[in-house]
């Protein structure tokens, strides 16, 4: 079994060298490894985000396990070669539609919520998020009006061979769940939306166990701080579910603290915390990893069969956490490094 490793840039590399610890404490047989450059890391020295060997790479792996990409001395690249490019690169080329991001009250983390305590510990959603279309990956640019006005623009379109794929992955993963289902647009306003709503209503009939419920995204976006344990499944689109995703994060106490897996309509998949590569705290060696190794468990799960072992090392965060050792997201002092090795040392 081949992981391809892209840790990327920034605190990337910092967090996916603790999930590879982790990784390497369980000695899973027939794993290996191969690293490749991507993002602005892969700018520096190929002159592309996604260089022709990361894709190839990626394919040929049976997963992908990535850090985060972004760097601010590439922010003034034309778009096609900033290093976000490289993340919406995988996701098309690989067709990975089907985005997971699970939040899960940590009981041992209740209190580092913004939110009271008896709210923030009754969280237990998903997120499903589309990942292949949206205003992501419509028709953009910049351009003047007639005015001789400067006029950015970005498409914002779905068909409804992609509502419906996205909303089956919405209702399989309510079914194994609690069978609730709550599809987020902006229908009341967006034709995108309507379409969105449409198809979601008619894929619907194909899962009468499942209860559907509609909500507006800015409601959704209240909803999830005033009552988020009223939410079991989301599916929403893209851009959406880019925002309610890092929203959710800090829910359950920090954005270092989510996985993320994004998957093909096969099972293979790419596996990366929903964080982006903080330039903030970067090289200062005080990341949350446990978002990537988190990740490296649901890679575990979802593309390697591997579930028993997933669950080891989730089971070996929550000892972490309630051994009492913070990173600063979460009110203490621990170094990345430090957090990597208590959850080697529960494993
Ligand atoms: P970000 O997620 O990188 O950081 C937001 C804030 O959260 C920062 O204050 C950061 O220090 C903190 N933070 C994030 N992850 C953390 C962790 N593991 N531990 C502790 N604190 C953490 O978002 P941003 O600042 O908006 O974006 C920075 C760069 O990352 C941009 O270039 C952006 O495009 C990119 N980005 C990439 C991805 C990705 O690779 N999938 C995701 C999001 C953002
Ligand atoms: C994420 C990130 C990406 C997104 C960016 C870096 C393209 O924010 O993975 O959540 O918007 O999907
Ligand atoms: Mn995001």
């Amino acid at each position: 079994m081949l992981i391809a490793l892209l840790p990327g840039d920034g605190i990337g590399p910092e967090v996916i060298g603790e999930a590879r610890r982790v990784l390497d404490m369980l000695e899973i047989e027939g794993l290996q490894f191969e690293e490749a450059d991507v993002g602005g890391a892969a700018y520096q020295s190929y002159g592309h985000p996604l260089p022709p060997e990361t894709l190839d790479l990626a394919r040929r792996a049976d997963a992908i396990l990535f850090g985060a990409v972004g760097d601010p001395a590439s922010d003034a690249n034309e778009r096609h070669l900033r290093p976000e490019q490289a993340i919406l690169g995988l996701r098309s080329e690989l067709e990975l539609f089907a985005n997971l991001r699970p939040a899960k009250a940590f009981p041992q983390l209740v209190g580092e919520s913004t939110l009271k305590e008896e709210i923030a510990g009754a969280i237990d959603l998903v997120i499903v998020r589309e990942l292949n279309g949206d205003v992501y990956f419509g028709e953009k640019g910049m351009r003047r009006t007639a005015a001789g006005l400067r006029e950015g623009y970005d498409i914002m379109s779905y068909d409804e061979d992609e509502v419906q794929r996205i909303a089956r992955v919405g209702f399989e993963t309510a079914m194994a769940r609690s069978g609730r289902l709550c599809s987020v647009d902006k229908a009341n306003v967006l034709e995108t939306s309507q379409l969105w709503r449409d198809v979601v209503t008619e894929v619907a009939r194909e899962f009468p166990q499942v209860e559907l419920s509609h909500m507006y995204v800015d409601n959704a976006a209240m909803q999830l701080v005033r009552d988020p344990a009223q939410f079991d499944v989301i599916v929403t689109g893209n851009l959406f579910g880019d925002i309610l995703s890092d929203q959710a994060s800090m829910c359950v106490g920090s954005i270092g603290m989510l996985p993320s897996a994004s998957l093909d309509g096969s099972g293979k998949g790419l596996y990366e915390p929903i964080h982006g590569s903080a330039p903030d705290i970067a090289g200062q060696g005080k990341a949350n990893p446990l978002a990537a190794i988190l990740s490296a468990a649901m890679m575990l799960r979802y593309s390697l069969g591997l579930a028993e072992d997933a669950s080891r090392i989730e089971t070996a965060v929550e000892q972490a956490l309630a051994s009492g050792l913070r990173t600063p997201d979460l009110g203490g002092n621990a170094l990345a490094a430090e957090m990597g090795e208590a959850v080697i040392k529960a494993l």
